[in-house]
């Protein structure tokens, strides 16, 4: 690393963590992002542009607070990316590890967060798992540049990695469906977890094998989901079936009732289709299962497959109704030994069952 690059990592480290005077200020000064994020994506108007070390407005780029994509796949779609790191820190803040915890990481990425964590708390206490093997191999060779030797692995992270358990504390970093059971398994007793669900961060603490329970912090989250196997959504067979009325508007869909249906409906995709001029005209939803529902801007459905996912929207505009503002931190997740409940207000207030494995 030269010296100019050096004082950018401190002087970001300083802006980002402020009057923050918590070990992590100076694990971010310690830690230089420009190292796992050589380059990033950004999108222009003819798709996406590579913007690499020495390129102009690279370092501008890495040093500033905003998640950086670093991988695409074959349909040029976003599938690994360095977190926005004001997030980063929020998150790292609710995990409130201790000397001597050891940590699991579902979403290895770029190694940035595990090289974090590792400052903090030494390389044989961090364990990172990434689905993606080729990210794992660059991650591994980028940290040990460093000095930081964490266990890493390919794989599906959900299944947390048995053979380092129990872990005090997990932290995952692409948007769960549920709380993973071999979490839940891998936990040491008054673990805590803090993990993506919708377009929120749950901060839950073990209570139990099969339990634990907690709320969303308050910062937005979008995290790329959790690559599972999923149907395509139906769009072609809608055409065939009768559109009906609906009173909720679509603006309010992918606005003011954004996180909640995130919540109710965790694994969903969404697209919108636009006019000549850019303003949307419809919108369309889908869920791994083949459920596939769409919703023009005049108010006419269409939906398929095992779930209504229209109707359930139109259950929570009915919930949500008279509620001008939805806060985050005024959701929770409850996780007993028979299934796991996302809720609004309190613990019985209204609630949805996550689709758990
Ligand atoms: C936002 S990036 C992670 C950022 C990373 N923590 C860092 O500091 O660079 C999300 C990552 O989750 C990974 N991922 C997606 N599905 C996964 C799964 N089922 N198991 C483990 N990792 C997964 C993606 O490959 C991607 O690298």
């Amino acid at each position: 690393m030269t010296d100019p690059e050096n004082t950018r990592a401190r002087e970001f480290a300083a802006r980002l963590t402020g009057a923050d005077t918590s070990a992590w200020a100076s694990t971010f000064a310690q830690v230089p992002r420009h190292h796992f994020v050589p380059s990033f994506y950004t999108t222009t108007g003819d798709g996406w542009k590579e913007v690499r070390d020495g390129d102009p407005g690279y370092l501008d780029g890495v040093y500033s607070d905003t998640a950086l994509t670093t991988q695409t796949d074959d349909r040029g779609i976003p599938n690994s990316s360095s977190s926005e790191p004001s997030l980063m820190l929020a998150m790292l803040d609710a995990l409130d590890v201790r000397p001597g915890n050891s940590v699991f990481e579902l979403g290895t990425g770029t190694g940035y967060n595990a090289a974090l964590l590792c400052a903090r708390l030494g390389d044989e206490r961090v364990v990172s798992v990434d689905v993606d093997e080729e990210l794992v191999r660059v991650a591994r060779h980028r940290l040990a540049e460093l000095g930081y030797s964490p266990t890493l692995a390919a794989g599906d992270g959900a299944a947390g990695y048995p053979e380092k358990a129990p872990y005090d504390r997990l932290i995952a970093t692409a948007r769960l469906r549920y709380i993973p059971r071999a979490f839940l398994e891998q936990s040491a007793d008054g673990a805590v977890m803090v993990l993506p669900v919708g377009f929120g961060v749950a901060r839950l603490s073990v209570t139990g094998k099969a339990e634990a329970h907690g709320r969303f912090l308050p910062v937005p989250a979008y995290f790329m989901p959790r690559r599972v196997e999923g149907v395509a959504p139906r769009f072609a067979e809608l055409e065939t079936r009768e559109a009906r009325p609906t009173s909720v508007d679509v603006a309010e869909v992918l606005d003011r009732l954004s996180f909640p249906v995130s919540l109710a409906m965790p694994d969903y995709t969404s697209c919108t289709w636009v006019d000549d001029d850019g303003s949307p005209n419809a919108l369309g939803l889908w869920t791994g299962d083949g459920s596939t529902a769409t919703a023009t801007m005049t108010g006419r459905v269409r939906q398929i497959g095992p779930r209504r996912l229209w109707d359930e929207l139109e259950q929570l505009a009915v919930t949500f109704g008279g509620i001008d503002s939805v806060s985050r931190e005024d959701f929770g997740i409850t996780v007993t030994p028979d299934g796991q409940r996302v809720w609004y207000g309190t613990e019985d207030g209204p609630s949805w069952a996550l689709p758990a494995e």
